[in-house]
């Protein structure tokens, strides 16, 4: 499909539309990891955002018309993402996890834990009540512990050390109409948290010193500070995983992401037997402890 074809007013199906995004992308280098892994859900999104209309893959927008304004402005975008090496969900402004939409711009990262599919499920089995009070350490966007209030009911602290991403985490508590029930508090972790918690759950800043200096650019576009924690990753995950006993109530729970640091953690502390969690969507270094398991290795 060339540009000549999309460029003149007329109809355009659908499918040669997603085809000259995917060829723009595959000419460039960027990479996917931010939401999708793969040019055809990225342009698919990129598509969905432009019309303002999310489809399925059997959904043909048949006899679109494209005008050369919609096009000036879908080349716009490609050029953006392509050249400027910015993120979708950036452009977008928004970003989709556990089937919720968020707003979303450079104060935070771009929600993509694998902890989504996990509260979608309720947390089980590995959560034996039913969370009353859930802490979002680390809220970012506030993505986990919105998700949290409108899937489980739960009442929701989010914590959030930044006062620019606590400010987004705030506009996405009322976008979702939860302000009865999330409630958004700035704190460096537990500093101004009281009572307990059935559950704490943190995808906190883990990325190591070799990982953050060899990131693709798109990564660069998000705050340092939720994505560096010191040369081995662990600096937060260390304070976490030593203090959170001290918020859980007796059956409380804590689940903690890593990601890429999960084989320092277990180094650091080896121990400690690590709970792994398995992802049907993908991800990996999401690891669980009861309040007991905590007393017992961390304390
Ligand atoms: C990896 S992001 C996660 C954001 C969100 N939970 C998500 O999954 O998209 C980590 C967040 O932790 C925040 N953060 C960094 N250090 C913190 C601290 N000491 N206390 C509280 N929040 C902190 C960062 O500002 C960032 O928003």
């Amino acid at each position: 499909m060339t540009d000549q074809r999309l460029n003149p007013i007329g109809l355009t199906p659908f499918e040669d539309l997603h085809e000259w995004i995917l060829a723009k992308f595959s000419e460039s280098d960027i990479f996917f990891g931010h939401g999708t892994d793969n040019a055809h859900d990225e342009a698919l999104l990129l598509i969905e955002h432009f019309f303002n209309h999310r489809f399925d893959q059997s959904d043909h927008l048949a006899g679109v018309r494209i005008t050369k304004e919609d096009f000036d402005r879908i080349s716009g975008l490609i050029e953006t993402r392509c050249h400027e090496r910015l993120p979708l969900a950036y452009i977008t402004k928004e970003a989709w996890f556990a089937g919720l939409p968020f707003t979303v711009d450079e104060r935070v990262i771009i929600p993509r834990s694998p902890i989504a599919e996990l509260i979608e499920q309720g947390f089980q089995p590995w959560l034996l009540i039913e969370p009353k009070r859930v802490l979002d350490l680390c809220a970012g966007s506030g993505c986990i512990g919105i998700a949290c209030a409108m899937h489980l009911g739960s009442q929701v602290d989010l914590v959030e050390l930044s006062p620019e991403a606590l400010a987004l985490a705030q506009q996405n508590i009322q976008r979702h109409q939860l302000t009865a029930s999330v409630k958004a508090i700035e704190s460096d972790l537990f500093a101004n948290i009281d009572g307990r918690y059935d559950l704490i759950v943190s995808n906190p800043p883990y990325v190591d010193a070799d990982d953050l200096a060899s990131m693709p650019a798109e990564y660069h576009h998000e705050p340092v500070m939720a994505l560096a924690a010191g040369t081995d990753g662990l600096d937060i995950a260390r304070k976490i995983l030593t203090q959170s006993a001290d918020y859980l109530t007796e059956q409380g729970v804590l689940v903690l992401e890593v990601g890429n640091s999960d084989l320092a953690l277990e180094k650091a502390f080896p121990s400690v037997p690590f709970l792994w969690l398995e992802f049907a969507r993908g991800g990996h270094g999401v690891c669980v402890f009861t309040r007991q398991e905590l007393l017992e290795h961390f304390s």
